[in-house]
C-alpha cells in the first residue's frame, strides 16, 4: 500500500519549505518582479532555457525598461532584441501586449487571471505566472516543469499536451495553488521541476517528496510522464536569393505571419530555381530545424531582379547589426560576406 498524496495544505507547506532552502532566489526577473518584468521573462522562458534567456532579458530591460518604452518602440527595434531566441511571434505579441496595456488598462496590469488572459500572447500559464510572481496572489501555473512533476507525483498517466491529461493537470494545479505565498509556491514548483524532478536523471535521492510520490513508490519514475509517440519531422526545401552590389545586400522584410514573421531575410522565392533563368549560381546551403519541419535552405546568387517588391531594401552590409535577422540567415550572410573580402 502506498501512502496517499499530500493534501493541498501539506503539499504547499512542504514545497514552501523546500523553496526557502533549495530554490533559486537570484534570477534577474526575481528582482523587482513588476508585472512587466514578469511578463517579459515568462514569455522568453516559454520555449527557451534560463541560461539563454538571462542575457536577452537584461538587454531587453536596458532598452525597454517600462511597458511604455516598449509600446513606443518600433517593430524593428523590438525584433532586433529577439534575434536568436526563435519563435518570433512571442516578440511581436509582447509589443502588442504593451500597446494593449497602454490603451486598455492605462498602463496598469490587472491582477486577475481571467483579465490577464485577454492580453495578446498571454495564455493560461503566463496569466497565472503574472498573478503569482508579480501580484503574489492566486495564480495556478502548468508548464512543462509542472506537468512532469505532477505526472510523477500524482501518478497521472497519458501524454501531457493531450486535452484529457492537460485538463487533469490544470484542475490539480488549481486545487493545489494556495491563496497566499503564491510567489514562493510558483517558484518552488518551477525550481523543483528544473533542479530535482528533471526530465532525465531526476534527483530522487535528494527529493523529500518521495514517500508520497506515486511514480517513485510504484517504480515508474522513468515511465512518467508518458512519452509522446515519436514522429518524423518532414524536410522542406527553401530557396533564397543573394543579390549583392556596392557593399549592399538585398533583404526583404517578411510578412507578420508564417516563419520568421516581421524579420528581415534574404528574399525567398517560391519557384524552382531553374525558373530564374540562366545566370544563377548556388551561393551556398544551410539547414534549420523548426518545431514541425526541417528547412533545407539553398541560396542562389543572381545579378538582378525582375520585379521590384516594396518589402525589399538594399541593406548596407555594415548596418546588418541594426535589424532583426533569423539566426541561420545571419550566420549564412556572415560566412559568405567574410569569405569574399
Ligand atoms: N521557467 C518559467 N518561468 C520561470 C521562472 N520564473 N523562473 C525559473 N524558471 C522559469
Amino acid at each position: 500500500m502506498t501512502m496517499p498524496s499530500l493534501t493541498p495544505k501539506q503539499f504547499q507547506e512542504h514545497l514552501l519549505t523546500w523553496q526557502r532552502h533549495h530554490g533559486r532566489h537570484d534570477l534577474p526577473w526575481q528582482q523587482n518582479p513588476s508585472p512587466y518584468r514578469v511578463l517579459v521573462s515568462e514569455v522568453m522562458l516559454q520555449q527557451t532555457q534560463v541560461v539563454t534567456v538571462i542575457p536577452y532579458f537584461e538587454r531587453w530591460m536596458a532598452s525597454f525598461p517600462t511597458i511604455e518604452a516598449l509600446a513606443n518602440a518600433t517593430e524593428d527595434a523590438v525584433m532586433n532584441h529577439w534575434q536568436g531566441l526563435g519563435y518570433y511571434s512571442r516578440a511581436r505579441n509582447l509589443r502588442k501586449a504593451a500597446l494593449y496595456i497602454q490603451d486598455t488598462w492605462n498602463g496598469e496590469f490587472p491582477a486577475d487571471v481571467n483579465a490577464l488572459q485577454n492580453i495578446p500572447g498571454v495564455g493560461r500559464y503566463t496569466a497565472g505566472a503574472i498573478a503569482a510572481f508579480a501580484f503574489n496572489t492566486y495564480g495556478p501555473i502548468v508548464d512543462g516543469n509542472v506537468k512532469r512533476l505532477f505526472c510523477r507525483y500524482f501518478g497521472i498517466e497519458g501524454v501531457p499536451g493531450t486535452s484529457a491529461v492537460d485538463k487533469q493537470l490544470w484542475s490539480t494545479a488549481e486545487a493545489y495553488t494556495p491563496t497566499h505565498n503564491n510567489r514562493q509556491y510558483a517558484q518552488g514548483l518551477l525550481d523543483m521541476g528544473a533542479t530535482l524532478c528533471k526530465p532525465k536523471n531526476p534527483a530522487c535521492d535528494a527529493c523529500s517528496f518521495t514517500t508520497t510520490c506515486k511514480a517513485y513508490q510504484t517504480n515508474r519514475v522513468s515511465e512518467l510522464p508518458t512519452p509522446k509517440p515519436k514522429k518524423v519531422t518532414p524536410t522542406k526545401p527553401g530557396h533564397f536569393l543573394w543579390l549583392e552590389s556596392d557593399g549592399k545586400l538585398l533583404l526583404e522584410k517578411r510578412a507578420d505571419d508564417g516563419i520568421w514573421g516581421a524579420l528581415w531575410c534574404l528574399p525567398q522565392i517560391y519557384l524552382e530555381p531553374e525558373q530564374l533563368g540562366e545566370h544563377i549560381k548556388l551561393k551556398g546551403v544551410f539547414k534549420h530545424t523548426f518545431t514541425h519541419y526541417k528547412l533545407d535552405g539553398k541560396v542562389w546568387q543572381i545579378d538582378k531582379l525582375g520585379v521590384e517588391n516594396p518589402q525589399q531594401q538594399w541593406m548596407p552590409l555594415d548596418q546588418l547589426d541594426d535589424v532583426g535577422l533569423p539566426k541561420p540567415i545571419r550566420t549564412f550572410i556572415e560566412k559568405h560576406v567574410k569569405t569574399q573580402a
